[in-house]
């Protein structure tokens, strides 16, 4: 082993603890300094040491002889003498390899996952040192790999959306198209379909667009007053007609112990009606008909503000209750389709809460009673460490 790099491992890997920041960076200079004759292999391991990601020496046999702090934290303490693949698995890295050191090539590529956890996604890089020893740098990918499958996911999940009400709406207008004499209440009928279609497809664009808008904005704490009275009057008003048709009843209960305080809390008007417009839809929907939809506010916690929609229904199964706020997810498929929903709604409200520091909790007995309760901080405590800059509040 070349001399000079044993002594830069035992400097570096060995004797010296864990540096961070500035101390790391001025003792690296200084050594630096010191072994003016340094190659650029050992200066590139000696960097290690401020690296986020694994970096590790292994020999020809694929043992590890130095490894950096980074890896040893993701593949665990005692590298040094242990063999690459007692930490990874790699279908790929020893065929790499070989071709690396036999063909003189000097990078190769390769994919790998951890040995003690499978879901951990790496990429690696391996170079070749010499004709005993390369460099493997590993990279953690879980995160990308996961934003990609969620991508992956919702594209899928979108354009399965919108193909439903568009082959149907396609379907009606060839049939209408070819079919000349076609007696008058059958178009009525279709055009009615057809009408459904359009207003579902509106319906999931609207969605996307609102979970679009808050999903960009959801670090921005609202500034505006919200009087969550009058909010939740106007969405139940706007509500009370489809209420009607169906038999039910929409009760508003206040239930604080001063109801002559003005309530108001800090957000935008426009997404708190959007969240109390969503729960009181769904309890519409999947609640019995003619039953009583009650929303209820009370001051049960210091500084908080908790407002319950109430219905009685078939419910919700336990097994459901973490995933609802999912995009897309739906309990009853077939029943959230056939009553128009987007399986959008939730994931919404769920957004929208978090960007008000709020809380959504969702409780439900099958057959008797599901609760939607939103708890939200009151206009004077939402943000404690607002502070006044030149008249303007500011966190
Ligand atoms: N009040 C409720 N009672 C029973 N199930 C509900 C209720 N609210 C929501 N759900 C379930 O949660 C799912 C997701 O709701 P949401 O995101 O609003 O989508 P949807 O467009 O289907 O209403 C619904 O499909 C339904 O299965
Ligand atoms: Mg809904």
């Amino acid at each position: 082993m070349n001399e000079k790099f044993k002594n830069f491992e035992n400097v570096v890997f060995f004797k010296k603890p864990l540096f961070t920041g500035i101390s790391m960076t001025n003792f690296i200079k200084k050594e630096i300094i010191k072994n003016q004759s340094i190659s650029d292999t050992n200066a590139v391991f000696l960097l290690g040491n401020i690296m986020d990601d694994p970096l590790m020496e292994i020999d020809r046999d694929q043992y590890i002889t130095i490894a950096n702090p980074a890896a040893k934290r993701l593949l665990g303490n005692s590298l040094i003498g242990s063999s690459i693949y007692e930490r990874v698995i790699s279908d790929e890295l020893e065929e790499k390899l070989q071709s690396c050191f036999e063909k003189k090539d000097k990078i190769g590529e390769f994919t790998a996952t951890l040995k003690n956890n499978e879901y951990h996604q790496l990429t690696g890089r391996l170079m070749i040192i010499n004709d005993q020893k390369a460099a493997i740098l590993l990279m953690d990918m879980t995160l990308q790999h996961n934003l990609e499958k969620m991508r992956r996911d919702f594209i899928a999940n979108v354009s399965h959306e919108l193909k439903s009400p568009l082959t149907s709406l396609i379907g009606f207008v060839e049939t209408l198209q070819n079919t000349p004499d076609i007696p008058k209440n059958t178009s009525v009928r279709f055009l009615k379909i057809m009408e459904e279609e359009s207003k579902r497809m509106s319906r999931l664009i609207d969605d996307l667009m609102s979970l679009s808008k808050v999903e960009v904005d959801e670090h921005i704490v609202p500034t505006g007053k919200v009087f969550i009275k009058k909010v939740l009057t106007s969405a139940i008003a706007s509500l009370n007609d489809r209420a009607q048709r169906t038999g039910h009843k929409i009760k508003f209960l206040d239930e604080r112990k001063n109801i002559a305080e003005e309530l108001v809390i800090r957000g935008e008007v426009d997404e708190i009606t959007e969240v109390f417009h969503n729960l009181i839809d769904n309890a519409l929907k999947y609640s019995h008909p003619a039953s009583t939809i009650t929303v209820k506010i009370r001051n049960t916690e210091t500084g908080k503000i908790t407002i319950d929609i109430c219905n009685q229904g078939d419910g919700i199964e336990e097994r459901h209750i973490p995933r609802l706020t999912e995009r897309f997810y739906r309990a009853d498929k077939g029943r959230s389709r056939l009553k128009g929903g987007t399986g959008l709604g939730l994931a919404i409200v769920k957004h929208i809460t978090n960007k008000h520091r709020g809380q959504l909790i969702i409780k439900s007995v099958p057959e008797k009673e599901t609760v939607f309760r939103i708890i939200m901080p009151y206009y004077d405590t939402a943000l404690p460490s607002l502070i006044k800059i030149n008249g303007r509040e500011r966190p």
